[in-house]
């Protein structure tokens, strides 16, 4: 029933799209001024780590930014095309004007509408100077010749038209407004998160539709099974009564004494953040501390969980996890985190915790901390039913007071892979 909704929703949508007036070429505000000097290849270098460009343009083991690379959503599998300047299967033909509109318009040289599994409804924001030192930069790299690879979409997203209803709903492009009020580094900040950071496209949730909003609410991922938890809420990952060191840690080495960064965040951290100014990095930590700090509405906190179970997973935890984090769930600073208050650990849904009790994990090898200690993984050693336990006793424990974890959800993500 649902999907005959979605299918006559996704029909009425195409309908309304082919009635609709094509949407013109957006040219350039400002008439290509990009130069190749060694300084704007080297600030195009600098922002395609700021907008992490390599994570879906790069194939494992592949030439950089080659093309390849496959990214699964909801509606099929896409393929992050070759940004090498070859000429028949890169951008080689490519001019500024035509890479501005891919990025500020999601429009490709010969017109085709883009996918926003490319996050232009970020991108968008970027400046033209900033999108003519990009495209220095990618027009400076070797050209690689590999043909990029047809998406595999089912219908109806397959459909240009069906993607020309989605942008009508859910697409306009953007520049970013500054608001003078609140100061230079704020703003820069500001230009940062929402722009060519796109944290939105994760920490967002989206719709049906794959549309994601702006607001850095939380959203779940998912094909890859992670939970990105929200940056305005106080429970989750709002980072409001953080000091602004504390936050520029966490995004540079992936640690922080208030939190570190583990599974896709660790990469986001390991490819882009780490190569961020000292400046740049305050900057968005000041942005980020100025968003609201929600408090999470109560939840439905279900049965509680039995005292057998309980003591099940307080028996497991004195087997498995004790000598790491400790007794009262203290861990030890800096190596292996707190339990105790530790919002990684509350967060609802559990999947995190679900995966790193089963996979393991690392925060992100990086400068400032380039030997990270790792949780080893139990899928091997646990049961979905011991997971289970063991995760509702450490998620009940020391002040901590978060719903159970059921066996069925433990066992939803023992064969999602890691990425
Ligand atoms: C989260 C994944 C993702 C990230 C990050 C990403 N892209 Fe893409 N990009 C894609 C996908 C997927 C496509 C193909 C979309 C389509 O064909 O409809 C694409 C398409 C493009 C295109 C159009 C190329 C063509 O041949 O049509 C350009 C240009 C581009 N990206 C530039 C960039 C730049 C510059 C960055 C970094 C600032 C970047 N992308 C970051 C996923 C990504
Ligand atoms: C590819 C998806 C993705 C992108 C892009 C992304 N994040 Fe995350 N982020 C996650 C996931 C998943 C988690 C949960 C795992 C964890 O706690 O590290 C997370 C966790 C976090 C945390 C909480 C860390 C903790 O444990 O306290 C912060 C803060 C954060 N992200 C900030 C950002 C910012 C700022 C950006 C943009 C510059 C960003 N993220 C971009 C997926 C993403
Ligand atoms: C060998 C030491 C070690 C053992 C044993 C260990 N852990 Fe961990 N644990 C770590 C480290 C190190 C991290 C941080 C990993 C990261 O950030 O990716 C961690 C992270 C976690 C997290 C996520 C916390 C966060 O801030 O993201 C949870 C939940 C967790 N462990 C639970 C457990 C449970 C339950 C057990 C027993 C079944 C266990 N750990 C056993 C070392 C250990």
């Amino acid at each position: 029933m649902k999907k005959i909704a979605l299918l006559l929703a996704a029909v009425a949508v195409a309908l309304v799209a082919i009635a609709w007036p094509r949407e013109d070429y957006v040219a350039s505000t400002s008439p290509a001024a990009w130069a190749s000097t060694p300084e704007n290849i080297a600030r195009g270098a600098y922002l395609a780590r700021a907008g992490d460009c390599v994570a879906c343009h790069t194939a494992r083991g592949a030439p950089q930014y080659a093309g390849g690379r496959a990214l699964d959503t909801p509606f099929g599998r896409l393929y992050g095309p070759n940004l090498t300047p070859d000429k028949e299967t890169g951008i080689g033909l490519w001019s500024a004007d035509d890479f501005w509109n891919a990025l500020h318009n999601g429009k490709a040289r010969d017109g085709r509408l883009l996918y926003p599994a490319f996050p232009y409804t970020n991108y968008t924001k970027v400046s033209r100077p900033d999108s003519d030192a990009l495209y220095a930069y990618f027009r400076s790299l070797a050209p690689q010749h590999q043909p990029n690879k047809a998406h595999e979409l089912d219908f109806p997203y397959d459909q240009q038209a069906m993607l020309a209803g989605w942008r009508l709903l859910y697409f306009k492009p953007a520049t970013f407004t500054p608001q003078p009020a609140r100061g230079l580094e704020w703003n820069r900040g500001a230009y940062l998160v929402e722009g060519l950071g796109h944290c939105s496209a994760c920490h967002s949730t989206r719709n049906r539709l794959g549309a994601s909003g702006e607001t850095l609410s939380g959203g779940l991922i998912p094909t890859i099974g992670w939970y990105a938890p929200s940056l305005t809420a106080s429970g989750e990952a709002g980072m409001k009564d953080w000091d602004k060191e504390h936050i520029v840690a966490l995004l540079q080495t992936g640690i922080s004494p208030r939190g570190s960064a583990t599974g896709p965040m660790a990469e986001v951290v390991a490819r882009s953040l780490q190569h961020l100014t000292q400046a740049d990095l305050g900057a968005m930590a000041t942005y980020l501390k100025s968003l609201p700090s929600n408090v999470t509405p109560a939840q439905d906190k279900g049965e509680p969980a039995s005292e057998q179970l309980l003591a099940e997973g307080r028996r497991l935890y004195g087997s498995y996890c004790v000598d790491c984090h400790g007794l009262e769930g203290k861990g030890k600073a800096p190596a292996y985190p707190p339990l105790a208050g530790n919002r990684a650990v509350t967060l609802t849904p559990a999947v995190n915790a679900i995966r790193i009790v089963l996979n393991g994990g690392f925060p992100p090898g990086t400068a400032g901390n380039p030997r990270p200690y790792g949780m080893p993984p139990f899928s091997h050693e646990l049961n979905d039913a011991q997971v289970a336990a063991v995760l509702t006793y450490i998620r009940a424990s020391w002040g901590n007071a978060a719903p159970p974890v059921g066996t069925p959800d433990v066992n939803r993500y023992r064969s999602v892979p890691l990425d």
